[in-house]
């Protein structure tokens, strides 16, 4: 068993929490939770397909430190971040005797995190709650800075509510057993990271991806940890997305209006930024913000990650129209978050939404 390696704090005055990072820390889980004063009765939220690979892990470290566990299994998938799972995650709390004086642990990737995180938010106006994230994903982006929330029939996200946890617990060895595509997919956060905010950490992936790609423990802790730094430097100057917080949208725009046209589950949504985020890198270039050569450092190494670099075929029209649905759309202007070169980016408001892609996307039909 190895120790917590590190921390980083998130500084939110009250709403303030701590980031821990190490390999093979999960079984720490309930001496953390205790030195933390954590409520002793704990609903551990997870899905069919992380409960069987980790459930038991927590569980152990839960009971040794004195903690009351009850179970709430939901099934596995985007389609499942619903207002009909979220009320039987409700039942089963009510069922359970939970009060105020108890809390929640999300076990899981971001769908899991972003539903136990609302249900915490919202059941009996605010339980605590701690996110435990077992995708890349989850463990560099969704389970930091309080976005929670379920989708609607009608989009991803709808409903939700900024409510922070009161602790990270990021165990890199989960990662070991995922899926390799989730693995790819992750990393385009990671990427978009360095795109928009460092400089130094996108030259040192170009040169670690193959530690990256064989789950390098040390390699994959650095990059975890610096994308959290990052996306914690952020988050403490705009917990709610009145400035800044929106550059961590790069990529986003496009890669949504991609999940939207091609159905969402086709592609997973780190794929879809990637292809975003060279989308945005080419506008950029084309209002003269960037040069090529920021562009062509991104495509390569995504391309080098094996993550999608080709738009998928779809009249330019119907991307604009799947991009004028979109929460950032306010009032008719899309606000578009455009790369500098590499290791800073800032949100330009466009108007003239359908030029602007055109230019940059000749392959679709207008
Ligand atoms: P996910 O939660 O669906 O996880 C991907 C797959 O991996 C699932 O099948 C899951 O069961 C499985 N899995 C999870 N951990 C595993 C492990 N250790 N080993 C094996 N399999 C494992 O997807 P995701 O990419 O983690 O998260 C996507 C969700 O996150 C979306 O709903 C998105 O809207 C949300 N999100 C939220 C924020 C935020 O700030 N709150 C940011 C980005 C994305
Ligand atoms: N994933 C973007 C954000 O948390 O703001």
């Amino acid at each position: 068993m190895s120790d917590i390696h590190d921390l980083i704090q998130v500084g939110l005055l009250e709403r303030s929490y701590s980031i821990h990072f190490g390999e093979n820390i999960l079984s720490q889980v309930g001496e953390e939770l205790k030195s933390k004063k954590f409520p002793s009765k704990l609903a551990i939220i997870t899905n069919d397909r992380v409960f069987p690979l980790y459930g038991n892990q927590i569980k152990a470290s839960l009971v040794t430190s004195g903690y009351e566990c009850h179970f709430i299994v939901v099934p596995d998938g985007e389609q499942f971040k619903s207002l009909s799972t979220l009320e039987s995650i409700y039942d089963q709390l009510i069922e359970g005797g939970f009060d105020r004086g108890c809390g929640i642990l999300a076990l899981g990737g971001g769908v899991v995190g972003d539903m136990a995180g609302y249900a915490a938010a919202s059941f009996l106006r605010g339980i605590p709650f701690v996110q435990v994230p077992t995708t890349i994903l989850s463990q560099v982006d969704s389970s930091v800075g309080g976005k929670t929330g379920v989708n609607h029939r009608l989009g991803k996200n709808l409903i939700g509510a900024f409510y922070q946890p009161k602790l990270v617990l990021i165990d890199i060895m989960t990662l070991q057993t995922l899926d390799p595509r989730e693995i790819r997919a992750g990393i385009a956060e990671i990427i978009k990271y360095g795109v928009i905010y460092d400089a130094n950490f996108f030259a040192w992936l170009e040169n670690n991806v193959d530690k990256l790609l064989r789950l390098d423990s040390e390699a994959l802790l650095h990059a975890v940890k610096r994308s959290c730094q990052i996306k914690a430097d952020i988050v403490e100057i705009d917990e709610r997305e009145g400035s800044i917080r929106a550059l961590l949208n790069y990529g986003h725009t496009f890669g949504h209006a991609i999940e939207a046209l091609c159905g969402y589950g086709e592609w997973r949504h780190g794929e879809a930024v990637a292809c975003g985020m060279i989308v945005a890198s080419k506008i950029s270039q084309n209002l003269g913000l960037s040069d090529g050569g920021a562009t062509r450092r991104i495509e390569e190494l995504l391309r080098r990650f094996n993550l999608p670099i080709k738009v998928p075929i779809f009249d330019l029209k119907q991307y604009v129209e799947a991009m004028s649905r979109d929460k950032k759309v306010r009032a008719g202007n899309l606000t578009m978050v455009l790369n500098l070169g590499i290791g800073r980016a800032k949100l330009v408001p466009v108007s003239n939404v359908e030029d602007i892609f055109r230019t940059a996307l000749p392959e679709l039909e207008a």
